[in-house]
């Protein structure tokens, strides 16, 4: 209540600085007392707020901090959705026309090779290298080394270092400097303790920030572009000591942080634990997929079997019939056999509707650019797919598109003004995101579910049992879902909603009208039994929504105590059978909310198949359920109960999560598959072997849809990975570009890993399209070498992991590409520049 509210009207910085103290210590009344440290950094910090509204623009050091997230070559200075290099140039420019003393590169590549280049062959660095920090120095003024030498041994430990000195990546541009993040440091170990309790970050994070506060004097932090790690080192999720390391890291100095406005979630992680202010970026125009090749030589001739008489002769039906399964065929819609002849209507009925779907499906249309407004037709296209009519109000979002609000936010929350607050959101759901350049504010807690979400969580619910009896004629007994924060934001708690329902449970509120717990919807009013639900949830989710989390669990054990005929009610049948094997309590038996111990996130499953390590696909299964098997009961205090877990996985017909924007697919980012996949993974091991469902939810429009996730994989394949419209787009912005396509390979992979549900032909193509055709290869060697040869890579990996069986020919070309693509790499810098020599 003391975080989430103030938010609302654009607060910042929250900050416990007192409380009432423990009564049970004796001769203590439970007064209120101030805590010293807290109460001195709070001070501290609006000193420093004071300090840069007072100092004068041309006087001010900023630093500009870029990413490498997640850590790999061929990621540095990337970030969701922005086409980070322009947008800093941009930036560059405004600062200097608003009178910041800043040195302006010449061009953008001029900008990204002074950053990613520069003397960085020298050092073996991923960047160039800005500043060399001397180790003594380190030593000297690094307040936590005994916890980070624990971590990490002696200074300067293992990365960013030539073992004299840290280095700190970055550019110096006048009073400005553009660094760069320092990685985790988890590399070539990575189910080593990332996110752990105890966890240290690396001495070159720490060394980065120490350096940036007090060596280079900044008077502000611009954190550019969504996301980096600072925010989610270990510590408290909210009110933060001086034990936490975001809290530690970041200090007093000011932190502002550009944000994707479609992503309130992650937003309020970066607030709350890092002090950030954010500073909301629109996300990417959104265009219809279209139509290609193929898919083009197809719609014709089913247009001309739509206008086919009805009296045509069944030769010229026959012939047309066979037409249209041959061109389907090229392009993996439809099987060789059986021959299709002028009766198989129905086949292409489904056919026509499948491509239409193709046609109309809503993709990104590129990067964002800061301080580069839509264009008038990209404006158009995204009010069109928010379904805003012609009017005054389409004229007015038009505007406040129109015009660049970014850059002078920037320029107003540096000189220390009032961000005013914004929704987070989906442009497309909420208008109310425009205009951008503002604070990003989460929800009012006690209104998650909302009465809407309730009412449409049951019918997204109610069209997943649909689909399921569809494809099984029966009703699950258990549904293994995936709560994350963001969905749950966006819809009002829709998720949660469908999880309620599925169980056959409602929100309570209290008399304030305030949601307060969980109540139980009678049989007779269900008209079906209770289906029993395994909830995972991000970390995100547990941190944003902790009076949820007890909602569910108390729904959970709620209907494992009702008093009903366990095959009405299969939480409680589960719950009880688990019990007379076990013994136990009931409360412990019907637990059924899990997720990642208190200040830890994500399962790992990405990180492992990122970096390759991992033999076996059910070791990704149980790197899953160890990172998430912590069940979180109705008193909210998270422990391992890895046996009700275990019971309760092994039951689970369907996994299931949903999709809830237009900008991201299940195949943009890793943590689809480290989620959704990673769970599926774990219940095929639980259940001995045997696959369950996997199933998404899709409601980034209209009505929503229920896909498998072969069919979602598929559709993604075809409007995204495999469409010149998407990729092409992604190019005009060269090196961002190439590492969006490789991360859509790699999370190709990472579904064929975790669920077995990608069709081999998804394979073929993206090797045809990509690195098998020489021009594109070419062109994506030429932007961003290190990414290209991963996907050559991924694809072979993928052949070696029998996810796909190429032919002696193209395995062939396939290696041959890829040597070729690592000859190139040999005289190729860490951070993917191409020597001289080489190119
Ligand atoms: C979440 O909102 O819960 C979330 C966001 C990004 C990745 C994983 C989870
Ligand atoms: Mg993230």
């Amino acid at each position: 209540m003391m975080v989430a509210i103030p938010e609302l009207d654009g607060a910042i910085w929250p900050m416990t600085f007192g409380g009432r103290s423990n009564t049970s210590s004796p001769g203590d009344e439970g007064d209120m007392c101030e805590h010293a440290e807290r109460a001195a950094m709070l001070a501290a910090r609006v000193a420093r707020i004071v300090r840069l509204r007072r100092k004068q623009r041309a006087e001010r050091n900023i630093a500009v901090v870029l990413f490498n997230f997640p850590p790999n070559a061929g990621n540095v200075g990337t970030a969701a959705y922005l086409a980070v290099f322009e947008s800093l140039f941009n930036t560059l420019h405004g600062l200097a026309e608003a009178g910041y003393d800043v040195e302006l590169p010449a061009s953008v590549d001029d900008l990204r090779e002074r950053i990613l280049g520069g003397n960085s062959a020298m050092f073996g660095t991923p960047a160039n290298v800005a500043a060399r920090m001397p180790v003594d120095s380190h030593v000297r003024h690094q307040r936590w080394l005994d916890e980070i030498e624990g971590q990490w041994g002696p200074a300067p430990g293992k990365l960013q270092t030539d073992g004299a000195s840290l280095f700190v990546l970055g550019l110096q541009l006048g009073r400005v400097f553009v660094g760069i993040q320092p990685a985790f440091g988890y590399e070539g170990d990575p189910m080593r303790l990332l996110f752990e309790k105890g966890f240290a970050p690396t001495h070159a994070f720490c060394a980065f920030y120490r350096w940036i506060n007090q060596e280079f004097g900044a008077d502000a932090v611009l954190h550019f572009g969504t996301h980096g790690a600072l925010e989610f080192m270990p510590g408290k999720q909210a009110g933060l000591s001086g034990k936490c390391w975001p809290d530690r890291l970041i200090g007093d100095l000011p932190n502002f942080y550009l944000y994707a406005s479609n992503n309130p979630s992650e937003g309020m992680i970066a607030k709350r634990r890092a002090g950030a202010s954010l500073i909301s970026y629109l996300t990417p125009p959104v265009a219809h997929a279209g139509l290609y090749r193929g898919l083009i030589d197809l719609k014709a001739t089913l247009d001309r079997w739509r206008s086919l008489e009805p009296d045509a002769d069944a030769c010229q039906r026959d012939a047309l019939a066979e037409l249209i399964q041959a061109q389907a065929l090229t392009v993996d819609l439809a099987k060789p056999e059986p021959a299709w002849t002028g009766q198989a209507t129905e086949t292409i009925n489904r056919l026509t509707t499948a491509l239409l779907e193709l046609e109309y499906t809503l993709i990104p249309d590129g990067m964002h650019v800061v301080g580069k407004p839509p264009t008038a037709d990209q404006r158009h296209a995204m009010l069109d797919a928010a379904g805003v009519a012609p009017g005054p109000e389409r004229v007015r979002l038009d505007g406040l598109m129109a015009a660049d609000s970014e850059i002078p936010a920037i320029i107003h929350a540096l000189d220390a003004g009032y961000t005013r607050p914004a929704p987070g959101g989906d442009l497309l759901r909420t208008t109310e995101v425009l205009p951008s350049g503002r604070n990003l504010h989460g929800f009012d807690p006690f209104r998650i579910p909302s009465a809407f979400a309730v009412q449409d969580g049951a019918r997204q619910a109610d069209r997943l049992l649909e689909r399921y009896q569809q494809d099984s004629a029966s009703l699950p007994e258990t549904v293994a879902m995936v709560l994350w924060g963001t969905d749950n934001l966006k819809t009002e708690g829709g998720p949660i909603a469908q999880a309620l329902w599925l169980m056959g449970a409602a929100p309570r509120a209290d008399s304030y009208g305030r949601i307060c717990g969980a109540h139980l919807i009678p049989l007779e009013t269900l008209g079906r039994p209770r289906v029993d639900v395994v909830i995972t949830l991000s970390g995100i989710f547990r941190d944003l929504l902790p009076m949820q989390t007890k909602l569910l669990a108390e729904a959970a054990f709620f209907a494992a105590s009702a008093d009903e005929p366990v095959e009405q009610n299969f939480v409680r049948k589960h719950a009880l059978a688990f019990q007379a094997a076990n013994g136990g309590s009931l409360e412990d038996a019907a637990l059924r909310v899990f997720g990642n111990a208190d200040g830890a996130y994500g399962a790992n499953v990405n990180e492992l198949v990122g970096s390759g390590a991992w033999n076996d696909e059910d070791e990704l299964g149980d790197a899953f359920v160890k990172r998430k098997g912590f069940a979180y009961g109705i008193s909210g205090k998270p422990a391992r109960h890895d046996a009700v877990l275990a019971h309760a996985l092994s039951g689970v017909d369907i996994a299931y999560q949903n999709l809830d924007s237009v900008e991201l697919g299940v195949t943009t980012v890793d943590h689809y598959f480290d989620t959704l996949g990673g769970i599926s993974r774990a219940v095929r091991k639980a259940r001995g072997g045997t696959k369950a469902a996997v199933y998404i939810g899709d409601q980034t429009r209209g009505d929503g849809k229920v896909r498998s996730i072969a069919e979602q994989v598929s559709l993604e394949t075809r409007t995204r990975s495999l469409n010149p419209k998407w990729y092409e787009a992604l190019l005009t912005h060269g090196y961002e570009g190439v590492r969006e396509i490789e991360s859509q390979v790699t999370n190709t992979l990472g579904w064929s890993a975790t669920t077995g549900e990608v069709d081999p032909w998804v394979y073929e193509k993206l090797s045809e399209t990509f690195v098998l055709d020489p021009i594109m290869r070419e062109r994506l060697a030429a932007l961003n070498p290190t990414a290209s040869v991963k996907i050559a890579n991924r694809l072979i990996e993928a052949h070696e992991r029998k996810y796909w069986s190429p032919g002696a020919a193209v395995l062939d070309a396939l290696r041959k590409a890829g040597e070729e693509l690592e000859d190139r790499l040999e005289g190729i810098l860490p951070n993917g520049r191409v020597l001289e020599a080489a190119a």
